[in-house]
Order: C-alpha cells, then sequence, then structure tokens
C-alpha cells in the first residue's frame, strides 16, 4: 500500500483523542468542576463559539522590572492554571504566566543581566522556560534536559550581550508536553533593545503576539488528535495579542514599526498588509543590515519573527492577512488557513502634522561567521508503527527519533560549521538550533540553489518539502543544546536531536 493512503486511513479511523490527560486535570482542579472535555475530534465549522472582533489593539500586558537598580532585570514568572474568557462569558481553563493572557512581554536591554524565578504552579507537570533565540548558557536554556519538578522553583540567569538586540519569545519545553502547554497559554514575548536604536522613534515600536486558539462548544480546548500529531495542532482563531481581529486606528501619514512573532504550535502565516506597503527590517536575530523595501508579504513559519515597517500612507483600512500557502497536510480534516484577517489598521484624518523621519539607509552590519570547518547533513523523515495494537507516528532526523540520553553531534566552541537540511517528506518542518543565531546560504530544490536575498540572523528556517536548506552556525558557548522541528508536536513525537558543544 503506498504510504499516502495509509496515512488517510490512519487519520479517518484515529480522529480520536490522543489523551485526554489535561482535560482530566482540569476537571479535577478546585473551582473547575462540572467541566466537559471536548470531542477531540478536529472542531466541525459551527461548533466553535464566536469570538469578538475589531476590538481596539492591546499592548501586551508587560512583566515588571523588580530589580530597582539599572542594568539588571530581576523578576518572577509563575506558570499557573487560570480561566480565560475568549467567547463571551464562557470560562476556557488556561495555562498563565503570573495570571496574564499570551504574551507577557519582557522588555529588557543590551548589556543587561537576566535573573528570573521561574516557579512551576502547574500541577503534576514538569515544564522549563526556553529562552528561544537569545544566547543563554546550556544551563540556563531551559531545555528539556532541565526540568522543572511541579510545585518546583528555580532562577534562570543570563547576560544580553552587545549585539543581541531583537525580537525574542520564550515558551515552556518539558519532555512531552511542550506542545499541550503552549496551546495552553505558555508563551511570551523577550525583547531587547539597543542602547541606540536605528530606528527612528517616531514610528512607535508595535508587538505582535500571534498564537491560535482552538475551542468546543463549552469553551475548553479540545485535547489534541492524531490528525494534530501528525500534522501540527491549528486552531480555529489567530490571535494577535490575545484577541481577534483588532482594530488599530493610526492617522493618515503614520509609518509603524511592527515586530511579528509567530507563536503557534504549528500554523505557517504566509501575511500580506493589503496594499500598504512593508519594508522588511529584522528577522528572529534583530536588525537586517539594510532595509528590504517593497516587500508584498511575508512567511512567518512557527517560531519565526518579522520586524516589519509599515506605511499608512493613505485614508482607508488596511487588513493584515492570511495567503495560501501549502505546507503539505496528511489525511483529511485541512483547516481554513487563507483569507483570514488578523487585524485591520484604520488610517484616517487628520493626517499627521508631518512626515516621519525616513528609515537609515544602513541599520548594522552583520559579521560573517567565517569559512566552515565542518559540514553535517540532517535528513527529515516520517515512520509509522504498530505497537501492540497502537498506532505510532514518528518524526526522525536522520532516522532516529530524540532521545534525553543519547548525543548526536559533537561539536566544539567557536568552531564554524556548514549544515544541511534535507527534507524529502510530504510537510514543511521549520528546522530550529539553540544557544545562537545563524546565517542561511543556500536553498536547494531540483538541483537548483538559490542564495538568499540578503544577509540576516536566525534561529528557525523553514524547510519546505522537497527542499534542502544550507546554514553557517557557529555555537559559543558549551553545552548540551536542542535542535528540532518547531512544530511542537513533531518535536514531541521525535523530531529533534542534542548537539554536545565542548571546550
Ligand atoms: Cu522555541 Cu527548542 O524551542
Ligand atoms: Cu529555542
Ligand atoms: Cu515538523
Amino acid at each position: 500500500m503506498k504510504r499516502r493512503t495509509f496515512l488517510l486511513n490512519v487519520a479517518a479511523l484515529l480522529a480520536i483523542p490522543v489523551h485526554s490527560r489535561a482535560q482530566m486535570k482540569m476537571d479535577a482542579m478546585p473551582g473547575m468542576g462540572g467541566m466537559h472535555a471536548g470531542h477531540g475530534a478536529t472542531t466541525m465549522p459551527g461548533t466553535t463559539p464566536e469570538l469578538a472582533e475589531g476590538a481596539p489593539l492591546q499592548d501586551l500586558p508587560r512583566l515588571a522590572n523588580k530589580a530597582g537598580r539599572a542594568g539588571l532585570f530581576e523578576t518572577s514568572l509563575t506558570a499557573e492554571p487560570g480561566t480565560a474568557r475568549f467567547a463571551g462569558d464562557l470560562g476556557t481553563p488556561v495555562l498563565t504566566y503570573n495570571g496574564e493572557g499570551p504574551g507577557l512581554l519582557i522588555e529588557a536591554t543590551e548589556g543587561d543581566r537576566v535573573s528570573i524565578n521561574f516557579r512551576n504552579r502547574i500541577p503534576g507537570e514538569d515544564s522549563t522556560i526556553h529562552w528561544h533565540g537569545l544566547p543563554v548558557p546550556a544551563d540556563q536554556d531551559g531545555s528539556p534536559i532541565d526540568p522543572v519538578a511541579a510545585g518546583a522553583d528555580r532562577t534562570y540567569s543570563f547576560d544580553l550581550p552587545a549585539g543581541s538586540a531583537g525580537t525574542y519569545w520564550y515558551h515552556p519545553h518539558p519532555h512531552g508536553l511542550t506542545a499541550e502547554q503552549v496551546y495552553r497559554g505558555l508563551a511570551g514575548a523577550f525583547i531587547v533593545r539597543p542602547k541606540v536604536d536605528p530606528i527612528p522613534a517616531a514610528y512607535g515600536d508595535t508587538v505582535l503576539f500571534l498564537t491560535d486558539l482552538r475551542l468546543a462548544v463549552d469553551g475548553t480546548m479540545p485535547p489534541s488528535t492524531m490528525a494534530d500529531m501528525m500534522n501540527g495542532r491549528i486552531g480555529d482563531h489567530v490571535l494577535v495579542n490575545g484577541q481577534k481581529n483588532p482594530l488599530l486606528e493610526v492617522p493618515v501619514g503614520t509609518r509603524r514599526r511592527f515586530r511579528l512573532i509567530n507563536a503557534t504550535n504549528a500554523r505557517f502565516l504566509r501575511l500580506s498588509f493589503g496594499d500598504a506597503p512593508m519594508t522588511l527590517i529584522g528577522t528572529d536575530g534583530g536588525l537586517l543590515e539594510a532595509p528590504v523595501t517593497a516587500v508584498n508579504e511575508i512567511l512567518l513559519a512557527p517560531a519565526e519573527r518579522a520586524e516589519l515597517v509599515v506605511d499608512f500612507a493613505r485614508p482607508g483600512s488596511f487588513a493584515l492577512r492570511t495567503l495560501a500557502y501549502d505546507h503539505g497536510w496528511m489525511g483529511p480534516g485541512k483547516p481554513q488557513e487563507a483569507g483570514l484577517t488578523l487585524m485591520t489598521v484604520k488610517a484616517s484624518t487628520p493626517a499627521l502634522p508631518s512626515k516621519p523621519p525616513p528609515l537609515p539607509a544602513t541599520l548594522r552590519a552583520i559579521a560573517d561567521l567565517g569559512t566552515p570547518v565542518a559540514t553535517r547533513r540532517f535528513v527529515f523523515s516520517e515512520a509509522m508503527s504498530h505497537d501492540g495494537g497502537t498506532m505510532k507516528i514518528s518524526f526522525l532526523i536522520n532516522g532516529t527519533s530524540f532521545d534525553m540520553t543519547r548525543i548526536d553531534v559533537q561539536s566544539k566552541v567557536g568552531q564554524t560549521e556548514l549544515w544541511e537540511i534535507a527534507n524529502p517528506t510530504d510537510m514543511d518542518h521549520p528546522f530550529h538550533i539553540h544557544g545562537t543565531q545563524f546565517l542561511i546560504v543556500g536553498r536547494e530544490r531540483d538541483g537548483q540553489v538559490t542564495a538568499p536575498p540578503y544577509k540576516a540572523w536566525k534561529d528557525t528556517v523553514n524547510v519546505a518539502r522537497g527542499e534542502t536548506v544550507r546554514i553557517v552556525v557557529r555555537q559559543d558557548q558549551p553545552g548540551l543544546r536542542m535542535y528540532h522541528c518547531h512544530i511542537l508536536e513533531h518535536e514531541q513525537l521525535g523530531m529533534m536531536g542534542i548537539l554536545d558543544v565542548q571546550v
């Protein structure tokens, strides 16, 4: 039987929850009795509650710095259960940091020392905080090898070095629980500011933290199905700073700086801003060398970030919308991904009294990493097997599934390497490396190699189906680092390896 057919059958037969542990736990929580678990199958149209749209865009809640002296960002973050109200009065059991909605913003400056006391108050579950994209020491990285048990505390401490200014995020990374803790609400934004910012302050700075949400009729989040585990969980609603299609009103003539963070488990966001001209100024690891003007659209795979400057030069409504993007899909139940309005900007008169200043022609220099002295190849694959009557799907790198006790690759501090990531599977897989930022040097498809149009620091790169992506990477700190697909369900099902960086 051809594999494609086989997968279709499996998906049809097994449209059942992979595990309903989370739901059962919530039912047992004080004050949350009587909640019903969702039915598990992907929510059908008409069975998900409507969410109100068009409310003014809210800034992300900000995590207060309690340090009381310059150069230190010190506070605590508590992961705990809570109840959110997404749809009218319907209560949705969620996980929160400090009781806040998705996106709780940490804002610090290059050169700062960060010290965050993490308190895991998720009943019965390990957790961690992983500082996605930041160059933190391996033992502060919050990776699956360093779990924080339920009820336990730990402090994460690290420095934000010069040159690290950029748009990052943080999320849990406990073995086997990352996907679920993230879709239940645990993820926040982490902005590192430079001492002197080349982007004019007149543009403002708006963080758009993108998450998605699936709600059952009773307001609960249904557990993931087999289809979710295979394709990655895609919700029914895309939220911007926790809101559905919020409205941003600006005077005509506004140029706005936006930082977009794809904090969804698995949603590919190919975005346009209608006919409002976009300029790309930054990626995962901060600013580009020079602005890239006349950008009509951007693709943000799960975990990727982009910094944009958008011109609202004429009166009217500008929708941040999703365009069609085929990232591959296994089985039935492909969700609607194109044509969603994530946010609306309304530009009206009176216009700004004066024209905002132009972008500088040069934003910063991006150094080369030097000539690679080692080449490594990583090949994605997918496998299905029967294990005593239960179906087991695995997502593999170089034929192996993640093993916490196995070192997959050994490297050296400061050694420049060429990594080649090949994706002969039927689905796109966004590849992420912990601990550093890398440079993309080329993409190959059907023997055609394309060089990237500009230099950019990245920590996550989409490797489209049928594509091979080459990157140059260097780790400057010793220790164990994860690399994995950032479709969190794939990471959970084995598509992750461990890099040992030695002194
Ligand atoms: Cu954002 Cu290993 O993860
Ligand atoms: Cu990471
Ligand atoms: Cu994947």
